[in-house]
């Protein structure tokens, strides 16, 4: 070592120093790579340093859409009459997908259609199941031998998603939740059932089918080649799901839970699910033609349509609430992006506005006590009128460059005597920025706040934007 060297660290006094001295030399090492590195505008610089890394083979770039396939397993009877919910998410431009049938029925507009491979040889013995689950659990082995059967090129593809025919993606937020992993290892993503008796009879572990699970290329191609042997093991279980969930654990690998795949084993009205959407992206829903309308006065599919405005608009901030209180303390709002603001009178607390309100039943008719069970915390609807929300719905969306406004319109009256201040309410707006996270924030996830910026005659002006280092989501008393 040079002498100068030695001399400048004998005067750094102990390692703590040595580490600062190593340390900053370290971060001139990065700015110098940054400058020499191609990027796109110099205000990205500073997030790159601390999220995406330099060095190129560290980690995984981003996910595009155009490297996953989606996969949907449908039965012909019940397949035209769930095309539209497909036809949603599916964009022939952008969207790589292909579905499964059991035979095939009239063509339709949407992904390709292929007939599932015979399985009649596999035993299924599950009391009054049905063993159409066989077939849909080998649409992960039908879909990888499309690059051998139907010269399908998948050397692009990172990730399968499978899902059902009646599963609503939603697709750029898949592709954000698969980039906080590295494809190359194995990985199984998905989300349990809402209900905690399906998780029960099933498994707390396994990724239900309906939700949507994704599985990484190099897990997908292993377990395509030993889901035969597999499927002879398991004739007793029940479902196309449980079948891939034993198949995989027995290659070792488990479960790695997103919450934002949702099964939606409820039955009713949702609202209480999707006005108090956990900080996840959301990824999917499913069942959406067995619950009601999730817009009153539309058909079902009208309101996923209605839902898919902003979707279009804002895909990462669906469903993504925030919460704010107005000046005067004397109502609490609280915003479920793209879908209905709710707004309470006087001060709720934010833990308690996180709590799911059951305006859903139990997707078991009648049965055991804990049918009414759930995965997370549940409270009832109010039905106090002076405790009740009033509830806007999505009336429209206008997006721009920067950002969108979102404007919901009042449903119902507001039939409390004790407070009169939110009797005229009959819109509210919500500005927001448009959502753009990195792999950092995907990861770190931090609620957003929001302001009520004015109040103009009947209608409330509600900005969402980050909040600031030290903020708190409560109200100013
Ligand atoms: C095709 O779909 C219709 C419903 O639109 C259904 O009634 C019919 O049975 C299906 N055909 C086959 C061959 O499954
Ligand atoms: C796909 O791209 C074509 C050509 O650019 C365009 O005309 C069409 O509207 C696009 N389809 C969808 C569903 O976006
Ligand atoms: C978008 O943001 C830019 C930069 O902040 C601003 O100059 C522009 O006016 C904004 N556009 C709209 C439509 O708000
Ligand atoms: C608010 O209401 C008042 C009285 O009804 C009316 O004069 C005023 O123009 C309204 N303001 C707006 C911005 O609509």
């Amino acid at each position: 070592m040079h002498m100068t060297t030695i001399r400048v660290l004998c005067h750094l006094t102990g390692v703590k120093d040595l580490l600062l001295f190593l340390s900053t030399i370290f971060i001139f090492y990065l700015l110098y790579l940054l400058r020499h590195l191609p990027i796109p505008t110099a205000t990205t610089a500073v997030t790159t340093i601390t999220t995406a890394t330099p060095f190129p083979c560290a980690a995984t770039a981003p996910v595009s859409l155009s490297q996953i396939l989606f996969s949907v397993a449908g039965s012909s009877p019940s397949f035209p009459r769930r095309t539209p919910y497909l036809n949603l998410w599916y964009n022939p431009n952008s969207t790589n997908a292909v579905v499964f049938l059991d035979r095939p029925n009239r063509s339709l507009p949407g992904p390709p259609v292929f007939i599932s491979s015979d399985t009649s040889r596999f035993p299924y013995t599950f009391p009054s199941g049905r063993r159409s689950a066989i077939r849909v659990a080998r649409v992960v082995k039908d879909t990888l031998d499309l690059e051998l059967k139907s010269n399908f090129d998948f050397s692009d593809i990172r990730w399968f998603v499978f899902g059902d025919d009646d599963t609503v993606f939603f697709v750029d937020n898949v592709a954000r939740i698969l980039s906080k992993y590295d494809d190359r290892k194995w990985y199984y993503i998905g989300c349990h059932s809402e209900s905690y008796e399906q998780n029960e009879k099933h498994s707390f572990d396994m990724a239900f089918g309906g939700g949507g699970f994704a599985i990484s290329a190099p897990l997908a191609r292993v377990l395509a080649r030993v889901l035969d042997s597999c499927l002879f093991r398991y004739p007793h279980l029940y479902g196309s799901d449980a079948r891939i969930f034993a198949c995989l654990a027995e290659l070792g690998v488990s479960l790695t839970h997103e919450l934002g795949f949702h099964q939606v084993d409820v039955r009713g009205d949702i609202f209480g699910m999707l006005s108090a959407h956990p900080l996840a992206s959301a990824a999917s829903l499913h069942h959406l033609d067995t619950v009601d309308p999730i817009f009153p006065g539309m058909s079902k599919i009208q309101a996923v349509e209605h839902l898919f405005e902003a979707v279009r608009a804002d895909s990462a901030r669906i469903l993504q609430q925030s919460v704010c209180y107005d000046h005067s303390n004397v109502f609490t709002v609280s915003v479920a992006w793209g879908y209905a603001v709710q707004v309470f009178q006087g001060n709720r607390l934010l833990p308690d506005l996180l709590q799911l309100q059951r305006t859903f039943r139990p997707w078991r008719r009648g049965g055991k006590v804990f049918s009414s069970h759930y995965m997370f915390n549940t409270k009832d609807f109010p039905s106090d009128p002076c405790e009740m929300p009033v509830i806007f719905y999505l009336n429209s969306v206008l997006s721009h460059t920067n950002g969108s406004w979102t404007t919901y319109t009042r449903h119902g009256a507001w039939n409390c005597e004790r407070n009169t201040a939110m009797k005229e309410l009959v819109n509210v707006k919500v500005f927001s920025g448009r959502l753009d996270f990195d792999v950092g924030q995907l990861k770190a996830p931090r609620r957003h706040c929001c302001d009520i910026s004015s109040r103009v005659n009947e209608t409330l002006v509600i900005g969402i934007r980050e909040c600031g280092e030290d903020e708190l989501i409560r109200m100013q008393t």
